[in-house]
Formats: C-alpha cells, structure tokens, sequence
C-alpha cells in the first residue's frame, strides 16, 4: 500500500510456551509431534518482498510518510522508515520464528552481521505490476535476491532454512481504480493480479526457499481511505467483494502450486480477509475504539498524516492513544493493529505454525 499522491526479542521461550499453551488447550497427538519437529528445525532467515505493509526502511526518505513524523512514534520513537506507528506483521512473524526482524535490503551494506536473519526487499507503493511509484516491483525485488545468491551472500543452505513472505496489499488495485477504473474489467484484472502473484511465488521457490506465505488480501473497502465517505462507520462491501474473489483466485491458485510441489506444504496463505474482519468485528476484545477511524489524520483534505506546511507546521493530528485506534493512517494498520492480527492469526489459523516445519 501506499501511494506518494494519494498518500498513500528472541523466543528463547517459545518452545517452553508452546508446550504450555499445548498442554493447556489439549492439543492432539500429532499436532503435540509437529511441535517437536517444530522446535528441532526451526527456520533461519525470514526473506520479505512486497508494499508499505512490510517494508520496514527501504523506501527512500525524500519520498513518503514512513520517514516522517509522527510515523515510528510508538516504535522505535521516531521516524523509521515503516509505514505506522510501530511494528509491522513481519517484524511480529519475525518473532514468532526467533529471530531478528530482517534488514532492509537499502542497508544491507550497513549491517553486514545481521545479514544471517533474512533480509526485507518490500518497498512502499509497489505491486506485482508497475504502480504510479517509481520503486522496484515485486519482479525486481525478487531479481535484487538472485543477484544476492550470485554473490555469495547467501547459500543455498541458506535458502533452504529460510522462509519467505509475500505482500501483495493492494497497489495494483488501487493504481487500477486511479488509471482505468471500470469495475467491468475488474475481475479479469484480478485474475492477472493472481497470475503474477504465482508466477513470483515459483521464482521464489527456484530460488530454494523452502516456505513461502503470502498475505491474502485484507479488507480493503474497509480501510479508511474507503470508509471516509461515510465518516468512517461503514465499509464498502462492492470493494470488498471484489477482493473475496482476489482471495479466492488466491487459494485455489495456492492449493494447486502444492499438490505439484513436493511435500503439499511449500506455500502458505495468511487468511488477512477474516482475520481483519475478526478484529474489527470485536474491537473490545483487542482493546479498540472506533475500529475503522485513523489515528493520524490530515487537517484538511489535502494533508495526510505526516504533512507539514511551508514553514513546517505540521498539518495532520494524531489520537490520544495509537494502542487504542486499529488503523494509523488512511492504509495502514496500528502496531496495536497488527499485534491483534497477529494474535489472531496465532488462535484461529495453523498458518503461523506451519511456518515451523
Ligand atoms: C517490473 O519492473 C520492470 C522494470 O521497470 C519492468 O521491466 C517489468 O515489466 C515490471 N514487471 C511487471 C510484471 O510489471
Ligand atoms: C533442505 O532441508 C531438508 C531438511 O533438512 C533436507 O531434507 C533437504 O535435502 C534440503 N534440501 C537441499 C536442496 O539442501
Ligand atoms: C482498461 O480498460 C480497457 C477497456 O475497458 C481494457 O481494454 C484495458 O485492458 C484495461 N487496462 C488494464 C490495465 O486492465
Ligand atoms: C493465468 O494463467 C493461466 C495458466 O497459466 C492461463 O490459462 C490464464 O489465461 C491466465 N489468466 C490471465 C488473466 O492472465
Ligand atoms: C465502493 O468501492 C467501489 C470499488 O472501488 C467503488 O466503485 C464505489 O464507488 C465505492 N462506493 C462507495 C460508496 O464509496
Ligand atoms: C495436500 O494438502 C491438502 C490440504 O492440507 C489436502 O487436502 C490434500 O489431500 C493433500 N494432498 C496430498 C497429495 O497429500
């Protein structure tokens, strides 16, 4: 997500905590025996290519919000090149596996010894086709990879220990609607969408990554820049059909990739849709008011969050409690957002555990 114009710990205890939730929630047998097969072969590197909703610093600093204030203000105190307030989903899925978050590949010269946690090639504003944004596709993040293994930064031993998360979020969509438009043409473009999203993925598994996920799509009439128009209470459920089909493209495409591969488990869908829903559904559970409404906001419809004026007084406001709101910015979900997403996804999906194995 997110467009220039529209604005667009270490688990040293987790498997010590698995057992006790296992134990707790009477697991079955052989859930209990992929658990210890779980904590043997834990995977090494977690390998991001995508949008703003997992690039943790690789889009320029002149370019977008990531970069400014009050973007980063929760986590790390500061602007930080991530499109919130704080922490995104791979950074949470990061430490869910035990290791660093990955580095963003513009500093991997910069950070040469923790190179061995993975590295995230996501960039703000990007899809798997071109957008209005000037950064690399998802074609070219993956080629940055290859152009990695060539040099010997990574080997295939590596790879083979690694797992990879795809995020494709909407910018194709949206760079759609901006350029094209008609809802007639839609669901083919979304077919096209899908087909490139899975040719990405098999580049990425001949390349030697063991697991790939991707993120289905969210909800994306329910995000802020589509609920404005109703003062952030509804969302538009023609948007988020279309996405149901998206998601559906998605898995049917998924399912066949892995009765072809080898062991029917190389590929991996987050169920984002339902698990969005979920949370939004039950915002007190998580802690949430006013579900669908931003944090940080524009003064007037010409600012977003983050914008400031000539004389650089600043333009936007921010809530009284970004742990309480679920969405940052008109795209982009809260730290709080994301950590109840990724509970979520922990309770109702075996997806992050597949991930283990
Ligand atoms: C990705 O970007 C490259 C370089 O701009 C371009 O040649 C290629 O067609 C793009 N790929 C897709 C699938 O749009
Ligand atoms: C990858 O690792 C698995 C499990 O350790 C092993 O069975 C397999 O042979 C390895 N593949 C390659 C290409 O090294
Ligand atoms: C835009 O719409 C036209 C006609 O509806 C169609 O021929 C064209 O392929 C569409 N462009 C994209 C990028 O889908
Ligand atoms: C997607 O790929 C399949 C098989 O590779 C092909 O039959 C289909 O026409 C493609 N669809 C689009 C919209 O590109
Ligand atoms: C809902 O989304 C669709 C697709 O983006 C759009 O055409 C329509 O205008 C939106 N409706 C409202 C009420 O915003
Ligand atoms: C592959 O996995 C799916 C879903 O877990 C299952 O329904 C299917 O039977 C499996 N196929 C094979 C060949 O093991």
């Amino acid at each position: 997500m997110m467009d220039s114009h529209k604005q667009l710990f270490f688990l040293s205890f987790l498997p010590l905590l698995l057992l006790l939730l296992s134990g707790h929630m009477g697991l079955q047998l052989t859930e209990a025996h992929l658990q210890r097969h779980e904590m043997n072969y834990p995977p090494k590197m977690l390998l991001v290519f995508g949008d703003s909703y997992v690039d943790t610093g690789n889009t320029r600093i002149d370019q977008a919000g990531s970069w400014k204030n009050p973007y980063g203000v929760t986590f790390p105190g500061k602007p930080a090149g991530r499109f919130s307030d704080g922490r995104v989903l791979t950074d949470f899925i990061a430490k869910y596996l035990g290791i660093k978050s990955p580095v963003p590949y513009k500093f991997r010269k910069l950070m040469l010894k923790q190179l061995k946690s993975g590295m995230n090639f996501a960039y703000g504003g990007t899809g798997v086709f071109d957008t209005s944004s000037k950064n690399p596709n998802m074609t070219i993040q993956i080629d940055f990879l290859k152009q990695l293994i060539k040099e010997h930064v990574y080997t295939t031993s590596d790879l083979n220990n690694s797992v990879a998360y795809v995020s494709v979020a909407g910018n194709d969509y949206n760079f759609y609607l901006a350029t094209n438009g008609s809802i007639e043409g839609f669901p083919s473009f979304i077919a096209s969408v899908v087909n490139q999203t899975v040719t990405n993925l098999l580049h990425i598994q001949r390349l030697g990554v063991r697991k790939i996920v991707v993120g289905g799509l969210q909800p994306l009439g329910c995000l802020p820049s589509s609920t404005a128009l109703s003062s952030f209470q509804q969302c538009n459920s023609t948007f988020n059909d279309l996405i149901g089909l998206h998601n559906k493209l998605l898995n049917q495409a998924v399912t066949k990739l892995n009765q072809k591969s080898k062991d029917n488990s190389t590929f991996i869908v987050l169920d984002l849709f339902d698990t969005f829903m979920s949370v939004l559904n039950h915002p007190s559970t998580n802690n949430i008011k006013d579900p669908l409404k931003p944090c940080c906001v524009g003064l007037s419809s010409q600012d977003f969050c983050g914008s400031v004026d000539e004389r650089n007084v600043k333009q936007y406001k921010v809530c009284d409690s970004p742990k309480s709101a679920f969405f940052w910015d008109l795209l982009h979900p809260t730290q709080a957002g994301w950590h109840a997403v990724y509970n979520k996804l922990q309770t109702t999906t075996s997806a992050l555990r597949r991930l283990r194995y």
